[in-house]
């Protein structure tokens, strides 16, 4: 069974997504066409994973852009009112690259043609976030097909967090070469860190992974280096929100857990990502800002029910930054960048809009 996360709605006029909040038990989609649903939908994580919450954007203003070109025949206008409401939808998420990426590229189509009639600017940018999205399947499927360079039959694979197809439009990221190799016929044992506190590894990925023909071994997180030295695991694949010019990574939190756990092990620990991850203007991981959550992710049992003592006090920050040197190779639609880091992906990176 194969989810599409993203799409426009069937007359054109809205963004349709799929509830990830509901996944594994339910499918549920929405249909949203204002900036608050949109940035709602983002900050609850209905849609997520870093190239989707990007398509989303681009979809989203595109959307808005419809609307607006109704109701104003001004061009001045609708471009100031559509500039404000893509600038909060930027803010939705602070640490993934790929929102404030798309909401830009979208911005500079629109700006780009200050000439033109509102109508004529939205049609553009419909096209625009619909080549966003095909570009981004491409991209994740030659990121697939390096990836799967790495690995062999057989291999025992750990994941963290999910950079699967529901993570992008199609194939995923980290998770594109496993599901590449399966359907080439290769089997994989691949272990899934349930990752707290969210548990996207739990609801998604293996849910994802179970669909893709894989066995499937979910693990609490802090199994992994338990996993590392049994011997089990021949590689740590995940997929990431930013990339700083020295290969520092953000990705969901733990993701750091696991790389020092592999580099001790001699674990290869591979990160994966679409080049529009890679962001030259941060020289380290100093310079990724850590999105922190509410507390009550910590507190609760996803949403359900209250776990920990009442009143006490949680830290939530939702990513962390795995150092540059406890990478062995980021591998993008490009190729394999190997280190040094600062020399390999400024060939990899795309030129920042
Ligand atoms: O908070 P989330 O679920 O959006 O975090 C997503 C991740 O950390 C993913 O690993 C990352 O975006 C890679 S997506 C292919």
């Amino acid at each position: 069974m194969e989810l599409r996360n993203l799409s426009f709605s069937s007359d054109g006029k809205k963004l349709r997504a799929l509830d990830q909040t509901r996944l594994p038990g339910e499918v549920v989609y929405e249909e949203y066409d204002s900036c608050e649903e949109i940035v709602g939908a983002i900050k609850l994580m209905k849609v997520r994973g870093a190239p989707a919450i990007g398509i989303a954007a681009a979809m989203g203003i595109a959307v808005i852009a419809g609307k607006l070109a109704e109701e104003c025949q001004d061009s001045r206008a609708f471009l100031e009112e559509l500039s404000r409401q893509a600038e909060i939808i930027a803010q939705a998420r602070p640490t993934a690259v790929n929102l404030s990426w798309a909401a830009k590229r979208m911005m500079n189509c629109a700006m780009g043609d200050t000439e033109g009639k509102p109508k004529e600017i939205a049609a553009k940018l419909k096209a625009l976030a619909q080549k966003i999205y095909d570009e981004d399947t491409e991209i994740c499927r030659k990121i697939a097909e390096n990836g799967l360079t790495l690995i062999k039959d057989g291999d025992g694979i750990l994941t963290h967090c999910n950079a699967g197809p529901l993570a992008t439009s199609r194939y995923g990221t980290g998770l594109g070469p496993i599901i590449l190799g399966l359907e080439k016929g290769m089997k994989f044992h691949c272990f899934v860190d349930e990752t707290r506190p969210l548990l996207q590894g739990a609801r998604l990925t293996a849910f994802e992974l179970m669909n893709a023909g894989a066995e499937v071994s979910l693990a609490c997180d802090s199994a992994a280096a338990q996993l590392m030295r049994s011997g089990a695991i021949n590689a740590v694949f995940v997929g990431c929100d930013r990339v700083a010019a020295n290969g520092d990574t953000a990705n969901k939190v733990g993701t750091s857990t696991a790389a020092i756990a592999a580099k001790y092990y001699g674990v290869p620990f591979y990160v994966f990502c679409p080049s529009p991850t890679i962001d030259l203007s941060c020289k380290s991981g100093e310079d990724i800002v850590i999105e922190q959550r509410d507390e009550w992710e910590v507190a609760g049992l996803y949403f359900d029910r209250q776990i920990a003592p009442k009143g006490v006090k949680c830290v939530n920050p939702a990513f962390d930054i795995t150092d540059g040197k406890l990478i062995t190779a980021i591998v993008t639609e490009k190729g394999i960048c190997l280190p040094p880091y600062e020399e390999s992906l400024k060939n990899a990176a795309i030129r920042r809009l």
